[in-house]
């Protein structure tokens, strides 16, 4: 059949004044029709449906001091409003290799960044893992700059096809890249209660980590199947049922939160690919380049304060962040997602 006699997609109907669910959210999904309604949504504090905003650009801006003329890499292109940012910077004669591991996100986002100008010939877009930093600099030659954004996207957290949040519905799988590797309900199936606990522990600092673990395996035992969100959610709800709290509510729903967290780091290997890409940054950067890497919780900014100082130590980097900047309260209040965000920088020698 051809396009003409194609039948336009029927609009999703909902129930109410307002969208609830991602998918009928779909006047915020196409942003470039409905310029409108998209900033609305931005101004009550939300993000809308399919779309991230970029966090501390202004800070990672100030200090990455970006040329015209520069190469440079966005580790973690996302949505790509960081990258538009430096594209806008490094025109005319540079370049801005950028890497994102999301098969859905980055052709999306390729195509986006092309509408406004920005193709092949100054964005060189790779499907692969920032821990391989050493192959986009042997290609590019030594950086100028590079930025690290780490973790999830909001896209990527609002879709409940991929499984990133305990208050939607879907499988719960928690990979960026679901080509690979091995999904949260399946790594659930086989884990031991060891390793389990020491996951919830190391990765996420959970306090309830041992009744936690108990519920989840008992099930498993049992061939309960724990493989959608919702599923854990409920299983992590009742192993704290009957535990002496003063906020339940607010403490339980903090323990989901961390809970999906510690699978989320887990499944994508988060700390060993982020230790990697640490160990060769050094290497890939240019004298006098800079490197900006903003994290949202603990794990993360540890590692990445505990390599630049060791760095920085050694010689390698001329001046590191003493302390990490945060997010302005304007920018928390506008968008809560940043609320956690702490940006580190370095300077190689
Ligand atoms: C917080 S978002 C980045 C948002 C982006 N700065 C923007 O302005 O839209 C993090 C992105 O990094 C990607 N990512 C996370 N870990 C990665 C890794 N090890 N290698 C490559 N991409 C990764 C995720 O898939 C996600 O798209």
């Amino acid at each position: 059949m051809n396009d003409e006699n194609q039948k336009p997609a029927r609009r999703v109907r909902y129930k109410g004044t307002h969208p609830k669910s991602f998918k009928e959210k779909y006047k915020e999904l196409q942003p470039e029709q409905y310029a409108e309604d998209v900033a609305k949504v931005m101004q009550q504090g939300r993000t809308p449906a399919g779309m991230h905003r970029p966090i501390c650009v202004n800070e990672i801006m100030d200090f990455l001091q970006i040329v015209p003329g520069q190469i440079g890499m966005d580790a973690t292109l996302g949505y790509g409003g960081h990258s538009l940012e430096m594209l806008k910077r490094l025109v005319p004669g540079g370049r801005l290799y950028a890497t994102d591991v999301d098969p859905f996100e980055l052709p999306r986002t390729r195509e986006r960044l092309a509408s406004f100008g920005f193709g092949p010939d100054v964005l060189v877009i790779k499907a692969m893992n920032f821990s391989a930093i050493d192959q986009i600099a042997a290609e590019a030659g030594p950086l100028s700059f590079v930025l690290a954004d780490l973790g999830v996207s909001s896209m990527q957290i609002d879709n409940p096809d991929r499984g990133f949040s305990f208050k939607v519905e879907g499988p719960l799988d928690l990979r960026l890249n679901p080509n690979s590797g091995k999904s949260a309900a399946d790594l659930l199936k086989t884990i031991s209660r060891f390793d389990l606990e020491d996951l919830f522990i190391v990765n996420a600092d959970e306090p309830y980590y041992e009744p936690i673990t108990h519920a989840i395996l008992s099930k498993i035992k049992k061939g309960v199947e724990i493989a959608t969100t919702t599923q854990l959610k409920l299983t992590i709800e009742e192993a704290l049922a009957n535990i002496p709290m003063e906020n339940p509510k607010e403490e339980i729903k903090k323990s989901c939160q961390r809970c999906f967290q510690a699978l989320r780091i887990e499944v994508n290997n988060e700390f060993g690919v982020l230790d990697e890409f640490l160990e060769k940054l050094p290497d890939a950067l240019a004298p006098g380049g800079r490197v900006a890497i903003l994290s949202f919780h603990s794990g993360e900014d540890r590692r990445v304060k505990k390599s630049f100082k060791s760095f920085f130590r050694e010689g390698i980097y001329s001046d590191v962040a003493p302390d990490p900047i945060r997010p302005t309260a304007e920018e928390c209040h506008t968008n809560p997602r940043a609320s956690s965000a702490k940006l580190r920088w370095a300077i190689k020698a």
